[in-house]
């Protein structure tokens, strides 16, 4: 059985290392009474800030690191400020959100730029979380990346993220019939109350979570629920 994904974004967030670290042991505490068997069908990554990743990489055997980002390279060289996909494979991540709303709106990233991001994602053997608000930004985002590629897609209707307004499941749900991808997510105001139905109803094989990943007590209680 594939297992479900549960995706924490953490964005921007927290301000300081002892409060990232603080919230990753919050997390943990409150999810280690969760059977070990419950963990063949879940796979929980957290995505921190750049700057925290080195801290995180012993987070036991139940948590996978990923990154929020990378460089549209897969190289190391003169790009100040990037962080190459090449580096986080290295470093022991497996995952990187590529394409993130946020992103493509504050960052002017385009379908072109995300597009260079997944392939130099994967040629450095990471396995790309892709975003994708809307069915035209999927097929330009993944033009000539073979479906069979090892990827997954994250929808995020954009009126849904960081609102409080999360996607209705019907809507959710007819939108994951036109993705023809194995893996696919949901993200957009996820939380406790309605993680299960995106999966259960809708058919999405995991969520990517935002501000609910923030309050150890609520992305616990998500994780839970899936156990
Ligand atoms: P949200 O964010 O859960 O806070 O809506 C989701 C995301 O931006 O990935």
């Amino acid at each position: 059985m594939d297992k479900i994904f549960i995706v924490a974004n953490w964005k921007c967030n927290p301000l300081t290392l002892e409060e990232a670290k603080a919230l990753l042991s919050g997390i943990k505490q409150r999810i280690k009474n969760i059977k070990k068997s419950a963990f063949n069908k879940i796979e929980i990554v957290i995505c921190p800030p750049f700057i925290y990743l080195a801290c995180f990489l012993k987070t036991g055997p139940y948590i996978k690191i990923g990154g929020q980002n990378c460089f549209w390279q897969n190289s190391v060289g003169a790009f100040t400020g990037e962080i190459s996909p090449l580096m986080l494979k290295k470093m022991g991540l497996k995952y990187v959100i590529i394409g993130h709303s946020e992103r493509r709106k504050l960052h002017k990233e385009t379908d072109l730029l995300v597009n260079k991001k997944i392939k130099a994602a994967l040629a450095s053997g990471l396995r790309p979380i892709v975003c994708i608000a809307s069915l035209a930004q999927l097929k330009n985002s993944l033009k000539g990346i073979d479906k069979t590629r090892d990827l997954i897609i994250a929808y995020e209707p954009l009126f849904a993220i960081g609102t409080g307004k999360a996607c209705s499941v019907e809507r959710a749900k007819k939108y994951r019939q036109k993705i023809n991808f194995s893996q696919v997510l949901y993200g957009g105001s996820v939380k406790a109350e309605n993680a299960l139905d995106y999966v259960k109803k809708a058919g999405f094989q995991g969520l990517l979570i935002g501000g609910a990943s923030l309050k150890d007590k609520e992305f616990a209680k998500i994780i839970k629920r899936f156990a």
